[in-house]
């Protein structure tokens, strides 16, 4: 249940966050991530929060200190949150220290399935503290990741 808010106004508040080098989305290995640029994929999210009624605050940042400044900063608007963690998502306790802290449900996503890549990608550190995972579906994983996240936010799952 979203909290502090008017539900005549906005049905909750997410924090989309993303981690290295997906502001480098659309030139970096296009073969693998797409040509989706960040841009494109805030957009969407920001098309689909406003039908929803759903206020969004988007951080990108290719420094694991700023993802958890950002996480505690806005730890009292936001009601969830939405991360790809990128490569932070197989190193960092940090982060994920972090989002254990804060109230309110976390859905990972990830634009690849990092379960069928190479080794190293397969130790999920900051999923393990997530409600919920999705990969795998492209620049689509933030759309499907945000329908879930509201899912779980308004207890319909
Ligand atoms: C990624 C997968 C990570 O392994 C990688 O380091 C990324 C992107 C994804 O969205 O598929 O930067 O999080």
């Amino acid at each position: 249940m979203p909290k502090n808010h008017d539900i005549t106004q906005t049905r909750g508040h997410v924090l989309v966050l993303h981690g290295p080098n997906l502001n480098a989305l659309g030139n970096r290995e296009p073969g693998i991530y797409g040509s989706t640029t960040l841009a494109e994929i805030d957009a969407e999210l920001r098309l689909q929060a406003k039908t929803l009624c759903v206020e969004l605050r988007i951080v990108q940042s290719n420094c694991e200190g700023t993802l958890i400044d950002t996480l505690y900063e806005n730890a009292g608007w936001a009601d969830g949150v939405l991360i790809n963690p990128a490569a932070y998502s197989h190193t960092s306790i940090a982060l994920r220290d972090a989002l254990s802290a804060v109230r309110g449900p976390a859905v990972e996503v990830h634009l690849t399935n990092v379960l069928a890549r190479e080794e190293f990608r397969r130790t999920l550190v900051t999923a393990s503290c997530c409600d919920g995972v999705v990969m795998g579906i492209g620049a689509r994983s933030y759309s499907l990741g945000l329908t879930a996240l509201l899912a779980l936010l308004n207890s319909d799952v």
